[in-house]
């Protein structure tokens, strides 16, 4: 771990803590490689019985880190470790509880959409700026947000890049429950603590059957990864990382 992902134990709660606030929580491919091993050995353990994901005060996560975006773009190809997450991530069997204030952007919406239940602050924004960055959506959310709150709303949010409050997440059937900013934390270790109190077999159970197969999340993600990898050569891709890079100049 390089200490931009902490990870710590109560019980039989992990925190998965996304701690790179001075860069917004954006994720690097150390910060994927990491989350990949924590879940993978959590998936392991029986220890662990749920899975609470969280952010730094005031932020959650802005997304894939645009300077690795820049590089894959200007030649070094697309590296596998982001991917490599978003397999481990279907592949996980551990509840998983997400923790959003602030900022969640990209991956820091879409990755709400394979949580089991998510506590929002009134400050939480979510958006998905892909197509304003060149991009397409991923992470599954192509086939996942449609079944969640209806294409209108998921094109809205995903192709138009239109935000979300945590009100409106709420709505859409991504947040279960919005709180001050204070209690944001509190509430998610409660709801992490009540699923894992949970009898073991029967929540493992219900969880799969509730998720349904994994199968075509798998093959949306692989086929969005596809597409998302040529976008990111492109001329609009990479004109948009580097006008993010100089936007302060
Ligand atoms: N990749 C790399 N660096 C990022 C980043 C990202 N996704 N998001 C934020 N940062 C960096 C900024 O470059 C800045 O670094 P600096 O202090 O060295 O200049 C620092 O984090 C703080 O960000 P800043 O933009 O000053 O904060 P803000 O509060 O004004 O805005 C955001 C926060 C998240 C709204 C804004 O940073 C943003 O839009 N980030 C990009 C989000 C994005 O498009 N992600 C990819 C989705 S596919």
């Amino acid at each position: 771990m390089n200490g931009a992902v902490a990870v710590t134990d109560d019980g039989a709660v992990r925190t998965i803590r996304l701690n790179r606030p001075e860069k917004k929580n954006a994720l690097t491919l150390a910060m994927y490689a990491d989350m990949t091993r924590t879940l993978r050995e959590s998936n392991q353990s029986d220890a662990v019985r749920c899975i609470v994901i969280a952010g730094a005060p005031g932020v959650f996560c802005a997304g894939n880190d645009i300077g690795d975006f820049l590089g894959a773009a200007m030649g070094g190809g697309l590296d596998t470790r982001a991917l490599d997450f978003m397999r481990e991530l279907v592949a996980n069997k551990k509840p998983l509880v997400a923790a959003v204030g602030g900022v969640a952007v990209g991956i820091g919406t879409t990755l709400l959409l394979h949580c089991d239940h998510v506590v929002a602050s009134t400050d939480a924004l979510l958006s998905t700026p892909f197509l304003k960055l060149g991009l397409i959506p991923e992470l599954g959310s192509t086939l996942l947000a449609p079944l969640r709150m209806g294409h209108a709303r998921a094109f809205s949010l995903l192709a138009m890049g239109r935000p979300l409050s945590a009100a409106e997440a709420k709505d859409a059937g991504i947040v279960n429950t919005v709180v001050e900013a204070a209690d944001l934390e509190v509430t998610a270790r409660q709801a992490a603590r009540e699923i894992a109190a949970l009898p073991v077999t029967a929540l493992a159970t219900a969880r799969e059957m509730l998720r349904g197969p994994a199968d075509a999340v798998l093959a949306r993600i692989e086929a969005e990864a596809a597409c998302f990898a040529k976008l990111l050569q492109s001329d609009e891709a990479r004109t948009a990382f580097k006008a993010f890079f100089a936007r302060k100049k």
